[in-house]
């Protein structure tokens, strides 16, 4: 497992890259060692059009994080849409730049940078008409449709902040971000398609807003043509607003620090956090990751399968791939819709020739057999990417012997939405890959693994927490609101250094293999979610007293999710009661939170301090009840045998 598998010379040849060896890596990663900012000055200038370029590169550091954020490119002025934008009118005007396909196979749209321009500016004009400003927060809730990347690029057209929230997301999760960023407009659609199924965004949308005064407009996009409720004065339909709109809509000017969106993502403990990333570093590490890593070409047709309610879908379908120029894919439905052959479908037809999509996806269709991938033809493909979780070397291999038929690299990217984009990944024509490893870090990311017992860090190959120890210009810059809770949370376990929330193993070679959270987050089927959420929906149930949730393998999903819940007295545990807690699940969190194993137990383990002892929790969830270790400490003892017992019973069903 530890022997690398060559770039194949197809994957090499012809690359425009700067990195196309191994030595290319290593002397590049040595240059942003040696002057970050020469180098990162350089970058951005070849890749970003500024309207006055910086001179400067990074000002402050993680240890004077605490007064504030750091910033990159201090003195440059830009717009990001020029360079995602107008800066390819010149040269590639009529070159698609985000190609669609719908629900349906074959329902397919293409938007030329020419007439993406158009729209961004008649809908950044039908912003400012509803009464959008600069620095104004705007909240998208739709589906994957092309006025989703439309909406975010108009937001960056006239300085506002987009943030963008999943449609999968409950009422009561969007009510939260909406008032937690403050949005006076929400963008939404009538309904959403997926799998053949609908998705009542705009009803949704209106249970949100329900009450809620700061939101004055709401701008609906019809896609299924279902008919919706409607407020007066508040209300105002896509098609006419854009009807009445011009599309020139000249770019707000903003400084390099200027926020460019919020999006929020679980962490351990409370309620999502609003990470704030802002304008030229985030679009300077997007567009070089995006190139470097999938090795850009003029004529490639890439596809990210990704959804724009996630940080993937913003850095790698949106920003990264249109500031390259490049023909960008957007997808509205499943890997199983109609049938688990729709990706290599798409690849036959569009000829894609990148291809990124999630472990849990390649997991569910490989358990559907060869034949869903082989009937159709991927000859066009020549990169394939994974991200959002460990991928495992049996999924890895099948991805690279089934689907890329030997001929295409993997890139496993590691990235989360606080870096903005990829971190540690292999850089497609130049990093041999090893199934199941992110392997090298990207130029400017300087991982360091610290031993969680000692602090210390973990020199050589060893494993430990993965820490970066200097900034780069696409990482987050705080939490919108509340500096001091991204200050603790990821610049305070180790003193100086931005955490990450992930373990890491480093071989011999210094390839890096991730191996999942050491915190309360967990990624179920790729999406990150906080234990903290699920137990807080749970508890919100009256026949509750007390819940606690954590991961554990699951062959499809990568985590499941298992919930330990003690009843209050007199209630009793049914069929009923376990329907009623996953909708509650549902309501308070989204659609894509399900719970595998719901467990009632008569007490959680605690330590004589009150305190629950997840690991054992976690074990047992694990299927480990063997190795609980010491349980001396916990205040009842009895309480981990009944937890044991109860959970054999439940694997036997
Ligand atoms: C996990 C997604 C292993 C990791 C871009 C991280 C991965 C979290 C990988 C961030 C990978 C992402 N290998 N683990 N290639 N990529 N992860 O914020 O645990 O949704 O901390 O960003 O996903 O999830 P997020």
């Amino acid at each position: 497992m530890n022997e690398p598998y060559e770039v194949p010379e197809r994957v090499r040849a012809g690359s425009p890259n700067s990195i196309t060896s191994a030595n290319d890596w290593r002397r590049e990663y040595q240059r942003s060692a040696d002057d970050p900012d020469g180098f990162w000055l350089e970058q951005t200038r070849k890749l970003v059009r500024w309207q006055d370029a910086p001179t400067a590169g990074l000002s402050g550091d993680y240890h004077g994080v605490k007064a504030g954020p750091f910033s990159w490119f201090g003195d440059g002025r830009l717009n990001v849409t020029v360079t995602c934008l107008d800066q390819h009118l010149a040269a590639r005007a009529d070159k698609t730049a985000l190609l669609w396909e719908g629900d349906e196979p074959g329902d397919v749209r293409r938007l030329s940078y020419r007439e993406l321009h158009a729209e961004v500016g008649r809908c950044a004009n039908v912003l400012r008409s509803l009464g959008v400003r600069r620095g104004e927060r705007v909240i998208i809730y739709m589906g994957m449709v092309p006025e989703a990347a439309v909406a975010m690029l108009a937001c960056a057209r006239i300085g506002a902040v987009h943030s963008v929230v999943f449609g999968g997301f409950s009422a009561e999760a969007l009510r939260d971000r909406v008032r937690d960023c403050g949005a006076g407009v929400v963008i939404t659609q009538d309904e959403g398609l997926r799998g053949g199924r609908s998705i009542p965004l705009k009803a949704t949308t209106d249970e949100a807003l329900d009450g809620e005064h700061g939101v004055e407009k709401v701008l609906v996009l019809r896609r299924t043509g279902k008919d919706v409720g409607w407020v007066q004065g508040r209300d105002v339909w896509w098609h006419d607003a854009m009807a009445d709109a011009g599309p020139e809509c000249a770019p707000e000017i903003v400084d390099a620090e200027h926020p460019l969106f919020i999006l929020y993502t679980s962490g351990s403990t409370g309620r999502p956090k609003g990470l704030l990333h802002t304008c030229g570093g985030y679009l300077t590490y997007a567009a070089y990751t995006h190139r470097t890593v999938f090795d850009l070409r003029e004529d490639d047709v890439y596809a990210c399968v990704a959804d724009v309610g996630w940080i993937t879908g913003h850095s790698y379908i949106v920003y990264g791939p249109l500031a390259n120029g490049a023909t960008s894919f957007m997808f509205e439905s499943t890997p199983v819709y109609p049938d688990a052959g729709r990706y290599w479908d798409m690849v036959q037809r569009h000829r894609f020739t990148i291809f990124y999509t999630a472990p849990t996806a390649i997991r569910a269709l490989a358990a559907q057999g060869d034949d869903f991938v082989t009937r159709y033809d991927r000859s066009s493909v020549r990169v394939l990417g994974t991200v959002g979780e460990p991928i495992n070397p049996a999924a890895w291999e099948w991805y690279h012997r089934v689907v890329g038929e030997g001929r295409c690299t993997i890139v496993d990217t590691w990235w989360q939405t606080e870096t903005g984009g990829i971190c540690i990944s292999p850089i497609a024509p130049a990093t041999a890959p090893k199934p199941g490893s992110a392997t090298l870090p990207m130029p400017g990311i300087f991982p360091q693994l610290i031993d969680p017992d000692t602090g210390r860090e973990v020199r050589g190959p060893g494993q430990g927490h993965l820490c970066l120890t200097q900034p780069w210009p696409g990482q987050a810059r705080t939490v919108f609101g509340d500096h001091d809770r991204f200050v603790a949370t990821y610049f305070s376990t180790y003193e100086g250094r931005y955490f990450t929330g992930d373990g890491c193993r480093r071989d011999a070679d210094g390839y890096y293999w991730i191996t999942g959270r050491v915190d309360d987050v967990i990624n179920v089927s790729g999406h990150r979610m906080g234990t903290a959420e699920f137990e807080s929906a749970l508890v919100a149930d009256e026949a509750v007293g007390e819940a606690a949730v954590v991961g554990f393998p699951h062959d499809i999903k990568g985590t499941g999710v298992w919930a330990y819940v003690v009843l209050q007295a007199g209630e009793t545990w049914s069929e009923a009661m376990q329907q009623r807690l996953q909708r509650q699940v549902r309501t308070s969190i989204g659609a894509h939170a399900r719970v595998d194993v719901l467990q009632p137990v008569p007490g959680l383990p605690k330590t004589r301090s009150g305190k629950v002892m997840r690991r054992i929790l976690r074990k047992v969830a694990e299927g480990q009840p063997e190795a609980l270790g010491d349980t001396s400490t916990l205040a009842d003892p009895s309480v981990v045998e009944a937890i044991v017992a109860g959970a054999a019973v439940l694997k036997r069903c």
